[in-house]
């Protein structure tokens, strides 16, 4: 009987944290990662350092300090003259379609790659916040 408890017990528990935990920053990275080189290292490449004057790096990148803004060029797009790490990009990114889950794990991703430290994990919940 005890090993069903057992069993049963363990059941619920993985259940429960699949509902109410939060996906851990490392596997949030792992899923960014995939993500990432689906949807945005044509561009951006894999080593994240772009192609200068055309496509702008995300290793190092300056613009990645503002999250919120970050978020929000991913989600709805971006165009028109930035500038990233001194360097002027004046172009145009559509929308990759990805949804808020995928949003968070993809700047989890680009936030702690290529030497990029974030002390914060981005959840679906941000994402979802950011108009
Ligand atoms: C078709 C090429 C292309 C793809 C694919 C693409 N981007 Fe971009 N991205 C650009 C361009 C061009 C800009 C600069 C837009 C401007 O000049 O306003 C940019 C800007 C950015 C910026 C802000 C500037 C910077 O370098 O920090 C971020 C962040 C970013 N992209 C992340 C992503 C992510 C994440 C993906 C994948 C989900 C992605 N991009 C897919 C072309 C692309």
């Amino acid at each position: 009987m005890k090993i069903f408890t057992i069993i049963y017990s363990s059941i619920i528990l993985t259940v429960f944290h699949n509902l109410f935990e939060k996906k851990p920053l490392d596997e949030s990275i792992a899923d960014g990662k995939e993500l990432y080189n689906d949807f945005c290292s044509q561009c951006h490449l894999t080593d994240g350092k772009g192609v200068k004057g055309v496509y702008p790096p995300l290793a190092n990148s300056d613009f990645l300090l503002d999250v919120e803004k970050t978020i929000n060029s991913i989600k709805y797009g971006l165009k028109g003259p930035i500038i990233v790490n001194g360097e002027k990009y004046n172009s145009i990114m559509i929308s990759q379609g990805l949804d808020d889950e995928e949003i968070s794990d993809v700047v989890n991703y680009i936030l702690n790659s290529w030497g990029n430290t974030s002390a914060n994990i981005v959840t679906e919940e941000m994402v979802s916040a950011v108009r």
